[in-house]
């Protein structure tokens, strides 16, 4: 029984486990380049790093993206490994299969399924938020029923359901015209970024830095909330989520062995240093304390008199959580697809459309959901489940490299992971240990997750795997 759980999947090279089921091999490493940086530059630096400044770490938020960055980057060496070793568009799932066997991989694909559809639908709802303000601006204001959740004292939020639609519609039509209008995107938000670091750079009150830290490193308040640096790095670690989707792109990569290792790596830390750059400037132009609001790249500006980049941030940023979620449901439909092939997920999913060369059924079973989810629950409090989440991947890619290391020591590895196991070890223990400072109820939420997922597995799954009927 337990050698059947952990029984591994042997690797096969990249078209070998499609069959006739082949997606559409078209992207550029420039393609996936843009890919992780319009999944990665979102809600995080435009929204969160206020949050956590003004709460969580003070001027030192940029220490928090530091940490987070730290961990994110050992966890992108390890993925980048993996993606041109193990490859296939499942990414932590896939890799997790073959390294520790079924049971671990459908733990990870189930998480890596909350990650990513809790993701779109939260990101969903901020830019609603910020569609909305554009619109009033315009003196277009959609009545209230129709931009709040039920809980909210509203009927739908019908912003946030249709450009999940929208996307849906886009994803269908195929992943280089999907590719095309995220490059697009991606770069109204780099232009939005530049003219605030541009007008920024020179609107500093070095005073505003100081007290730097003044909450610590790390505390914990009478009410067990914890604060500081750390806890600061466990939020801001949001900004982050997203290169990984770069690795579900394995299937459809020109050259997925170069350039996934390429595109995971350059769009991470060229993100990182535009997080330091933000963060740091944005404590340097108004008091920490100022910037707990929704929009705190926006409201900086304002501050300054910039009353025009203040509108620009705005299309800014409707435009940068357009391709994170682009990006991120591309991932998610990816994931389902991979699973659906191994025969853990119905049958019915493991379809790719002739003509377009996408996986039609599944990006539509998601859209509807996602859709329905992002339109009628209200997401706040959720981002944090996507964090735990994600670093529980991260977690297990990086185990899965020293693994393999051992397991599979002759395994072809186009790029390798440097100074293995030393840099996956720390990987591992920082995203365990950002894990930690995650509040209780998101643990508890994770674990019914998990619990959820392990019911379906010994219902549906086990008897339904390729692997156990290739066996039997
Ligand atoms: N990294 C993405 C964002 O910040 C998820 O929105």
């Amino acid at each position: 029984m337990m050698q059947q759980l952990f029984r591994t999947k042997a690797i096969t090279l990249k078209g070998e486990n499609t069959g006739s089921n082949n997606l559409n091999a078209c992207l550029s490493k420039w393609d996936l380049t843009f890919l992780g940086v319009g999944a990665i530059i979102g809600t995080g630096i435009f929204v969160l790093t206020g949050i956590a400044a003004a709460t969580q770490s003070g001027p030192a938020v940029v220490l928090s993206f530091i940490v987070a960055g730290f961990a994110c980057a050992f966890a992108a060496l390890s993925y980048a490994e993996l993606a041109a070793s193990v490859g296939g568009c499942g990414s932590a799932y896939g890799y997790s299969y073959a390294a520790f066997g079924e049971l671990i991989a459908w733990i990870i694909g189930w998480d890596l399924l909350l990650e990513y559809a809790i993701s779109v639908a939260a990101v969903a709802n901020g830019w609603a938020g910020y569609f909305n303000n554009a619109l009033t601006a315009i003196g277009f204001a959609l009545p209230d029923v129709l931009t709040k959740a039920p809980k909210l004292g509203g009927i739908i939020n019908l912003p946030a359901s249709l450009i999940i639609l929208c996307l849906m519609g886009l994803l269908i039509a195929g992943v280089k015209q999907s590719a095309k209008i995220n490059n697009i995107m991606v770069c109204v938000k780099l232009v939005t970024i530049t003219v605030f670091i541009s007008l920024a750079v020179f609107n500093i009150h070095p005073e505003n830095w100081h007290p730097f830290m003044p909450f610590g490193w790390f505390q914990t308040l009478p009410d067990g909330k914890t604060i500081g640096v750390f806890a600061g790095a466990s939020i801001v670690f949001f900004a982050y989520v997203g290169f990984d989707a770069v690795s579900t792109a394995a299937e459809e990569a020109q050259n997925p062995q170069k350039d996934l290792p390429f595109g995971i790596v350059v769009s991470l830390v060229f993100c990182t240093t535009i997080y330091i750059l933000v963060s740091g400037l944005l404590t340097g132009v108004v008091p920490y304390s100022d910037l707990n609001v929704v929009s705190p790249v926006a409201h900086a500006l304002q501050l300054l008199g910039f009353n025009w980049a203040s509108a620009l941030v705005a299309t800014g940023v409707i435009a940068g959580l357009t391709t994170v979620m682009l990006v991120l449901y591309y991932g998610l439909t990816r994931v389902i697809f991979a699973m659906a092939r191994d025969g853990l997920l119905p049958e019915f999913f493991n379809d790719v459309h002739e003509k377009t060369q996408t996986p039609v059924r599944v990006i539509v079973m998601c859209g509807v959901i996602m859709a329905i989810i992002a339109g009628f629950i209200p997401l706040g409090d959720l981002a944090e489940l996507v964090n735990i989440g994600t670093l529980a991947a991260f977690v297990l890619v990086c185990l899965g490299v020293i693994v393999l290391r051992f397991t599979q020591p002759n395994l072809p590895r186009p790029f390798r992971s440097p100074y293995s196991p030393l840099f996956p070890a720390l990987g591992m223990l920082s995203c365990g240990a950002l894990m930690a400072f995650l509040p209780a109820q998101t643990w508890w939420r994770f674990l019914i997750w998990l619990a959820i997922g392990l019911v379906f597995y010994f219902v549906y799954s086990k008897q339904h795997s390729k692997l156990e009927q290739a066996a039997n």
